[in-house]
């Protein structure tokens, strides 16, 4: 019987989500109902970034692309400007570059850190050039020093992506405190998350006067799509129960074909359409999912080194990061990356495939996002080969050590 409540082991499926985030995520659908909005919960979650990364300015936003697009217009970049990003990464960063009138140009990554490589970054700059994106991959941080020399050396606008890093360091300081800007995202698979949502930190008052008029003409969000997001967390909280017994997994897939649940990615983006959430404002009710994580975010981060160290010691695996990596996902790179995905999936160890191709979900059609094939060959090759394994909190010591065991049988024979 109790066999039969053995949840699987998952690195996606809400993994930041606990039995209190579910009661709440059910009383704001009650409030939702009954009770007007409380902007409270906005500000306060703009004060807690504000006093985290000693700024003064903070916006939210529906999600981490909605954050980057309005960014990207509130600088007033002339269109056709490029900005460099780099591969290795998923679709709503070049989206949100295209969507406002803007082209990315493609940065290869090192193999050593699944950063932005630093020769491939001079050698991608032209007169076109306006701004960097730096993603901090998986919690490693950039070598975001000499990113930041090479910025103000070409006068280029540093954008720090933290939508893997929130908490995270380099050298001692916050990831998101070196660049011009910094945005986060609350997706349902980041640090935290309120399932969709974003913020931008910065110190910039000219920006942060833009960012507000942005901010500010944002559409109310429908109760259609907060019901969704609400319901998001119970829903695959409860399923993963009976997830072993089938019943789960019909329920998860029953509620996205009644559009009850809805992707990360949504389909028209694929083909490089804006959806419509990016106008609605961020809302109360899920800034209030996003405030009660932040309330855990120190035993997260904590327990996500405690899993990840179990990783290095005992994966036969090269090692990214260090002790002090914050991994949103622990990265290891394979030879038989599908296998072991296949074996992991029939063994109930659900294992993230982060990235599985330069620009994650995109499978064929490049082009539509100025991707050139070929044009980042360690990205390119690293997609065969890296796998990611879960850090989140409801992942337990055991599991980790399960996984370690699991794949050190399989990947080296
Ligand atoms: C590196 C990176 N940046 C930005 C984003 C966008 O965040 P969001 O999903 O909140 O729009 C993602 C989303 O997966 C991401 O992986």
């Amino acid at each position: 019987m109790f066999d039969l409540i053995k949840k699987p082991i998952t690195t996606s499926f809400a993994p930041n989500v606990q039995g209190d985030d579910v009661t709440l995520a059910l009383q704001q659908v009650l409030s939702l109902m009954f009770k007007s909005k409380n902007n409270q919960f906005i500000n306060t979650l703009k004060e807690w970034f504000c006093s985290y990364y000693h700024v003064k300015h903070c916006f939210v936003f529906s999600s981490g692309r909605a954050a980057l697009y309005y960014l990207l217009k509130s600088l007033n970049l002339e269109p056709g400007s490029e900005i460099v990003v780099q591969a290795l990464t998923c679709v709503a960063v070049p989206n949100s570059i295209i969507w406002s009138g803007l082209k990315p140009v493609y940065v290869d990554v090192d193999k050593k850190t699944l950063n932005m490589d630093i020769d491939d970054l001079r050698k991608k700059i032209s007169q076109k050039t306006k701004a960097i994106i730096i993603q901090h991959t998986f919690g490693i941080p950039a070598e975001i020093k000499m990113i930041k020399q090479i910025a103000d050396r070409n006068n280029l606008i540093l954008i720090e992506d933290c939508a893997h890093s929130l908490g995270g360091t380099y050298q001692g300081q916050k990831l998101g405190s070196f660049g011009d800007v910094a945005f986060f995202s609350f997706g349902r698979d980041k640090m935290i998350s309120s399932v969709f949502g974003g913020a931008i930190v910065t110190k910039n008052s000219s920006l942060a006067k833009k960012l507000a008029i942005c901010e500010n003409k944002l559409q109310q969000t429908p109760k259609s799509f907060l019901v969704k997001q609400l319901l998001f967390n119970p829903i695959y909280y409860f399923s993963l129960l009976l997830y072993p017994i089938i019943i789960g997994r019909i329920i998860i897939k029953l509620c996205f074909k009644i559009n009850l649940l809805s992707k990360a990615v949504y389909n028209e983006e694929k083909i490089g359409k804006m959806p419509q959430f990016i106008d609605y404002r961020f809302s109360p009710f899920l800034a209030k999912l996003a405030l009660n994580q932040l309330l855990k975010i120190d035993d997260f981060n904590q327990h996500r080194r405690q899993i990840a160290d179990i990783y290095t010691k005992l994966i036969k695996s090269d090692n990214f990061g260090d002790e002090i990596t914050i991994f949103l996902r622990y990265p290891i790179l394979l030879n038989n990356k599908n296998h072991v995905l296949t074996q992991a999936k029939k063994n109930g160890i659900y294992l993230g495939d982060w990235y599985s191709t330069p620009i994650t979900p995109i499978k064929t059609d490049f082009n539509a996002f100025f991707y050139i094939l070929d044009s980042c060959p360690n990205a390119e090759e690293l997609v065969h080969r890296l796998i990611n394994l879960p850090t989140h909190i409801n992942i337990k010591p055991d599991e980790a050590k399960k996984i370690c065991t699991f794949i050190n049988s399989l990947s080296f024979k």
